[in-house]
């Protein structure tokens, strides 16, 4: 098996891989909105603080486990460790087919807005009309499980016909446009009338409005970003060349990816205040705000359908990194075929994601504690799944096997770590106690 595994060459090319996985709808569509709902400035800051202590160390956890064993997850517990290691293997699995389920119904409107786009939604910046032209859109059980549809085919196809040929180069360079766009579109929008009340929204924290469910809801956010606790990035590390740096591969891939989250909340949130949307607005604020954006600057009509194109190709490379998982479990350890695996895995995301894409509609009024099914999918996986999974990554490599690890990371004191006491503790203690305490008084 090891012979044929094939190996990143260079560091750059692992980073990229890794920071396409981490970047995707986590960063623009879900950032803005969760940030928006958890009070703005005072979320930003515990999100940021929660991203570059436990996240970083998980992250770092995962990609020296990976590349210790040069297994799948399920496959480097087992190795590693002679056996599974408290569940996290299998419920990483879970939450990837959990997590793509309703994933993938937002990758579909990616898709139905770069149409939109390019036809006549961007003739007004009117909040009312893009709000009830998102909510028809959304409601219509239709259209919204077609582009789920679309979306969950594009990812197989992918998944089928190998990673690295087309989309990986494509996105190559089509990332780095995306990020120049997204630069663009945050100047328009700081620069809009009345911008500044939405900047001051994010901020300014107003610590009075942190409860606990904040803490929660930015653990969530942070794994779910970074593409943490289920073992995505784990697969990824078991491809990496031993002479890579992996604490600083680990630094670039965190940096990156919340330098796209701070841009689309610098993006999304003044345009919300200046145009009179609601930040509160839940899953659809970042499709009603960009249209107005797009409306109201020279060239819209060209920028709008390309960020959303755009936006579909990120949301692409982080779907395919979630359903490799699930398929690599299927291929490594039951013997199945690649393709047979992807069909089977694919239909099965596909059928669990319609309730999801019938939420904002027909199924709307079908809700548990005041959640919808699509929401009830995304805390089970982000909320729960993942922490959890964070805390059996970071106990193992903290305490199960610390010494192995640390080795890994060092490249056998190849590479300076500084930082291995705080590591090692944030690992052992910190992340676990931490992680159990949000989530237990968050539940
Ligand atoms: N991080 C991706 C995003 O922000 C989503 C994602 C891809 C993911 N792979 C993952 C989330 C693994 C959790 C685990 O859009």
């Amino acid at each position: 098996m090891s012979e044929n595994r094939g190996e990143f060459a260079t560091r750059a090319g692992f980073i990229l891989a890794a920071a396409g996985s981490a970047i995707g709808l986590g960063n623009i569509w879900k950032f803005p909105y969760v940030a928006g709902q958890n009070g703005g400035g005072a979320f930003l800051v515990i999100y940021l603080a929660l991203v570059f202590s436990i996240g970083l160390s998980v992250m770092l956890a995962e990609f020296a486990i990976g590349r210790a064993a040069r297994r799948n997850p399920i496959g480097a517990f087992a190795k590693l460790k002679g056996g599974a290691w408290i569940g996290v293997d299998y419920m990483g699995v879970a939450a990837g087919f959990v997590i793509l389920s309703f994933y993938a119904v937002v990758g579909g409107w990616t898709i139905a807005y770069t149409v939109h786009t390019l036809g006549a939604l961007l003739e007004t910046a009117d909040p009312k009309v893009l709000g009830a032209f998102f909510g028809d859109f959304v409601a219509d059980p239709k259209s919204s499980v077609l582009y789920h549809g679309l979306f969950m085919a594009l990812t197989m196809a992918v998944v089928i016909g190998g990673v690295e040929k087309g989309i990986e180069r494509a996105s190559k360079i089509l990332m780095p446009v995306l990020l120049v766009l997204l630069i663009a579109l945050c100047l328009r929008a700081v620069t809009l009338p009345g911008a500044g009340a939405g900047l001051a929204f994010f901020l300014t924290p107003d610590f009075s409005k942190v409860g606990i469910e904040t803490l929660h809801a930015a653990l969530g956010q942070a794994f779910f970003s970074l593409s943490l606790g289920m073992g995505a990035l784990l697969t990824y590390g078991s491809y990496l060349s031993r002479h890579v740096h992996l604490t600083s591969a680990a630094l670039w891939v965190t940096g990156l990816d919340t330098l796209i989250a701070l841009l689309a909340g610098f993006l999304i949130l003044p345009a919300v205040f200046a145009f009179g949307f609601d930040p509160a607005a839940g899953p659809g604020l970042t499709f009603i705000t960009l249209p107005a954006v797009f409306a109201q600057m020279p060239g819209g009509v060209l920028f709008g359908p390309l960020f959303f194109g755009l936006l579909s190709i990120a949301a692409l490379t982080s779907a395919v990194s979630l359903l490799e998982t699930v398929v690599a479990h299927f291929v490594d350890d039951r013997g199945m075929g690649r393709r047979a695996a992807t069909a089977w895995a694919g239909v099965g995301i596909f059928a669990l994601g319609i309730p999801s894409a019938l939420s904002f509609g027909v199924l709307s009024g079908f809700t548990f504690a005041g959640r919808s099914f699509f929401d009830v999918m995304d805390y089970l996986a982000s909320n729960i799944m993942l922490p959890l999974g964070g805390i059996a990554i970071a106990l193992f490599a903290g305490w199960i096997l610390l010494a192995r690890i640390t080795d890994e990371i060092t490249a056998a004191g190849e590479h300076r770590f500084p930082l291995a006491v705080i590591w090692t503790w944030i690992c052992r203690l910190v992340a676990p106690a931490a992680i159990a305490w949000i989530l237990i008084s968050g539940l």
